[in-house]
């Protein structure tokens, strides 16, 4: 008997094979119609170079952040461990799209399903990788929930590299099986703020009883990656090489929806903390918004757009049946729709390079929310570039809302999605509801399912 193949109007998941996953990282920052704004030292205030960032991070690493090169080759080593999950699933929520009634037909890009159960993966091998070539041997880092600080520490193994967190205090006590997870991998942890380091005790000097924020844990992993022997920090979000990392979720996406037989989505919508899974799933779409080449940019060209002349109006920019990308955050801690945007620092001492970035200010500590990995002051300068340029909007959600949207999502499609997640499903729900009518006749909606919630149950107990 032959094998039938699943007519794409009744597929439910797209698989790629191994051989499909990206070669190469896309970098938006060689389309944007407008540079991206450079990042400054924190005592000149003048543009940063490239050797002032290495005390800090590893020479690749550093080398990316300041690249505009459309694609930069993803090493052998790092697509090695990379195809032990990837490429990860899209799956159409058909339950989902029935329970909310709506016309549209809603995909999810499924980063849930990698050893960690999120995203973060993604960045921490890349981040370990470039280390281990430079030779380092220790690599400290902040984390809220633990997703990546469990990244972190399970990318450092295969590299033979040791791993310190710094894991934000209301997280610590609340999410004891992420540290636990830390451990299993070989990372020590540390509560933060902790009395290990000086921006620490200073922190627990103004208030013992905080319950810590990323912006305190990044301060005290570059304080001690920076004294450390043979030590550099990792960041988990944020920077630009962070975001470039993430852009194979946005390529698979767009290669599986096609396997759908969809040309593409109409909205895309991702959570954003720092922004990285966000731009993960939505810079490759831009960029061919932009360019309408990136997608299908088989022959990876390098050279870049005109980047000349002032500020336009994204309609002049954005090709004909451009996506609309939608960033969805907390209300408390709505940096992209609150905040401002100016150069500020991605940490509370003031370690960091100032970048410019929609910003709550270093010192905002945010409500401890459950979700831990969106209680970052600020957002990543790339993603906030985007939204000054109009080529994404933003929306916060309530975490009641958040966590309902959640269980109707795991009731519906079978995945507990994380706290995090659920403020992308919940906007996406939204938009979705707007849309009533014969099923499958409307708009295509894409959410990035940024991770599954397994180690956040108590949080969904809570709500329940
Ligand atoms: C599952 C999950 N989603 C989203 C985020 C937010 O980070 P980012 O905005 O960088 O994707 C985190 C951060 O820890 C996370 O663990």
């Amino acid at each position: 008997m032959t094998a039938q193949a699943t007519p794409a109007n009744e597929m439910t998941k797209a698989i790629l094979p191994d051989s499909a996953l990206p070669t190469h990282w896309y970098n938006l920052a060689a389309d944007f119609p407008e540079p991206l704004p450079p990042h400054l030292h924190p005592g000149t205030r003048k543009p940063l170079k490239p050797e002032e960032m290495e005390p800090i991070f590893a020479s690749g690493l550093v080398e990316q952040e300041f690249s505009t090169d459309r694609w930069i080759e993803i090493p052998e080593p790092i697509r090695e461990i990379y195809r032990l999950w990837r490429p990860a699933p899209l799956a159409r929520a058909r339950r989902l799209e029935k329970e909310l009634g709506t016309s549209a037909r809603i995909y999810y890009k499924n980063e849930s399903v990698s050893p960690i159960g999120s995203h973060k993966p993604n960045t921490s091998v890349a981040q370990a990788y470039y280390n281990k070539l430079d030779g380092i041997s220790n690599l400290t880092t902040e984390t809220g929930a633990g997703q990546w600080g469990a990244s972190l520490s399970f990318a450092a193994g295969f590299f033979g590299l040791g791993v310190e967190v710094w894991q934000v205090r209301a997280s610590y006590d609340s999410k004891p099986y992420r540290r636990m997870l830390m451990e299993v991998y070989g990372g020590s942890v540390h509560p933060s703020p902790s009395n290990l380091t000086e921006a620490g005790r200073a922190m627990l000097e103004k208030d013992p009883d905080t319950p810590g924020s990323l912006g305190m844990a990044v301060s005290e992993a570059i304080e001690v990656a920076v004294k450390g022997d043979n030590s550099r920090y990792a960041l988990g979000s944020v920077l630009n090489h962070v975001m470039l990392h993430q852009t194979i979720i946005g390529q698979e996406a767009a290669a599986q929806l096609a396997m759908f037989g969809e040309s593409g989505p109409d909205v895309v919508v991702g959570c954003a903390g720092g922004g990285s899974n966000l731009a993960g799933l939505t810079f490759p779409f831009i960029g061919h918004s932009l360019t309408g080449s990136v997608l299908d940019d088989g022959g990876r060209s390098s050279s870049p757009t005109d980047r000349s002349g002032t500020r336009r109006d994204p309609s002049e920019f954005l090709r004909d049946g451009a996506p609309r990308i939608v960033a969805a955050e907390p209300a408390k801690c709505p940096s992209l729709t609150e905040g401002e945007y100016r150069y500020d620092h991605g940490d509370v001492a003031g370690l960091t390079p100032l970048l410019k970035m929609h910003t709550l200010g270093q010192d905002f500590v945010p409500d401890p929310i459950h979700a831990g990995g969106l209680r970052y002051h600020a957002m990543a300068p790339m993603v906030s570039h985007a939204v000054e340029l109009g080529l994404m909007e933003t929306t916060t959600v309530e975490q009641e809302d958040a966590f309902a949207a959640g269980v109707r999502f795991a009731r519906c499609e079978g995945t507990v999605p994380a706290p995090e997640s659920n403020h992308a499903i919940a906007a996406a729900c939204v938009e979705a509801e707007k849309h009533k009518g014969e099923p499958g006749t409307g708009p295509v909606i894409l959410i990035g399912l940024s991770g599954n919630g397994f180690l956040d149950l108590p949080a969904y107990s809570q709500f329940l």
